[in-house]
């Protein structure tokens, strides 16, 4: 399986001085723990990851650090991560029919949920990670009072890794483009499009590292896993 890792964001929410994914969580870069589930994960032959050109020469030393075993390129990131995956779509080697893509934020995701998603996207088209919500989610206007309340039920937090048809996936990235839409996930593309995204069970734990709290809770996580 291709696995695309997005790791062009600048880390704005953190509020650090680089990318938060070169920040440390247990003596290692974020980035390298998501690296290391991806080279534990079986399924996984090919790994691109997305990133800005300043940012190479750091991700050149960690990847060298991990000795890492499977193919890993380096792809100029964008100016958004809808870009920054339309660039990984490039440069997937064209022989490519499914490719995952997953967040280099999301450092916790275990081998296990990269491996369940790449067998589950061998027949079917698009799918993603995801939890059922705990909280209960308000719809609320601009000036701070709600508009409505959203039944529980039918809500799912979304999570990387998705996985994709290659050649329908850079379809919707090229509509999405000709109409304007932004989005935050490639879900979202298929889902304008009109075309079926499977959800598959996520983990608890595989957090978006956004925020100095999230890089405290990853701390903990790792090191309950040790
Ligand atoms: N990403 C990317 N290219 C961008 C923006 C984001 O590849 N132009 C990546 C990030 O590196 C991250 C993932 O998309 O791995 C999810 O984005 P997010 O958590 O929002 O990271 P940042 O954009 O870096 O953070 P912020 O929004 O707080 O600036
Ligand atoms: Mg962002």
């Amino acid at each position: 399986m291709y696995l695309l890792i997005p790791a062009a964001g600048s880390g704005k929410r953190m509020g650090a001085d680089r990318n938060k994914l070169l920040l440390q969580i247990r003596s290692k870069p974020l980035i390298a723990w998501t690296l290391l589930a991806a080279e534990a994960a079986s399924s996984i032959s090919w790994i691109g990851i997305v990133s800005q050109p300043p940012d190479w020469d750091d991700f050149k030393s960690i990847i060298a650090d991990l000795r890492l075993k499977k193919t890993i390129e380096l792809i100029s990131g964008g100016s958004t991560r809808q870009e920054s995956v339309y660039n990984g779509l490039q440069a997937l080697p064209s022989h490519a029919k499914r490719v995952l893509i997953h967040d280099g934020a999301r450092c916790l995701a275990t081998p296990n949920l990269l491996n369940a998603c790449s067998e589950a996207i061998i027949d079917c088209f698009g799918l993603i990670a995801a939890v059922p919500v705990k909280d209960t989610i308000k719809v609320v206007k601009d000036n701070g009072v709600i508009k409505n309340t959203p039944d529980r039920q039918q809500l799912w937090a979304a999570q990387t890794p998705q996985g994709f048809d290659v050649k329908l996936l850079k379809q919707c990235h090229d509509e999405g483009i000709r109409q304007g839409w932004e989005v935050t996930d490639d879900a979202a593309l298929f889902e304008k499009c009109g075309i079926e995204v499977r959800i598959v069970p996520g983990e608890e734990t595989n957090l978006k590292i956004t925020t100095p709290q999230d890089l405290a809770m990853a701390e903990f996580i790792l090191s309950s896993r040790e």
